[in-house]
């Protein structure tokens, strides 16, 4: 499964909840950047600046990070993946490698929040965790960035037919429960 929605719609939280639920492995591109960050390594190096202004990391850099975590997973039993793919050449560079070892996703959930309801909440984390990216002007960018790249996305799987929609404003667990009706309906 993957997860598509705006800064602060829900992924990393729904990813956590949805991968118990299925007993599958939560893969959260953002935390593998940041682990990477985190860890000084020569990737890490590379998109440090470009994560903490909220601008996508090129597409090869992410493919080469995220796609062998999603193979390994896929060999333990499959994956909810959260922020990838986030542009329509990773989506295609993906599900042809991902097919190629017949495990490509068998659903894309589109996680629908209205903007002013993604800034309270990023607002809201920033006095809590503090994470870099979560100052008013980066959040408004990455709203930005997220407006400009979401359409292709929502096509190439929407006319593949995998592609789900739901309303992420309310209560963490009644979207759960919304994600997993309308996962079990679309794959009946
Ligand atoms: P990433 O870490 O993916 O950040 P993001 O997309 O901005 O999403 P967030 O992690 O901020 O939010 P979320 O949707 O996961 O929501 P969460 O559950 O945390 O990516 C960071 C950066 O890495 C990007 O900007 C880019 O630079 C780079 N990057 C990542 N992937 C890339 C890719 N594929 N290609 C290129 N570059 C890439 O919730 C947010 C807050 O809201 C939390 O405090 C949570 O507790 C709260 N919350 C969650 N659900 C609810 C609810 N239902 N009601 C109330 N509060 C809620």
């Amino acid at each position: 499964m993957l997860l598509i929605g705006g800064p602060g719609s829900g992924k990393g939280t729904q990813g956590t909840r949805l991968a118990e639920i299925y007993r599958v492995e939560h893969v959260a591109a953002g935390d593998l950047l940041r682990a990477e960050i985190a860890a000084q390594t020569d990737l890490g190096r590379q998109v440090s600046d470009l994560v903490t202004r909220g601008e996508l990391v090129p597409d090869q850099l992410v493919l080469d990070l995220v796609v062998p975590r999603l193979l390994a997973a896929a060999a333990a039993g499959g994956f909810i993946v959260d922020g990838f793919p986030r542009s329509a050449g990773q989506a295609a560079a993906a599900r042809r490698i991902t097919e190629e070892h017949n495990i490509a996703a068998q659903v894309a959930v589109n996680i629908v929040v209205e903007r002013d309801d993604l800034i309270a909440r990023l607002l809201h984390r920033a006095r809590i965790e503090g994470r870099p990216d979560d100052t008013i002007d980066v959040i408004s960018d990455r709203l930005d960035v997220f407006d400009r790249t979401v359409a292709p996305l929502l096509e190439f799987y929407g006319e593949r037919g995998l592609l789900v929609t739901v309303h992420g404003s309310g209560p963490p667990e009644d979207v759960t429960a919304q994600i997993v009706h309308a996962v079990g309906q679309a794959m009946e």
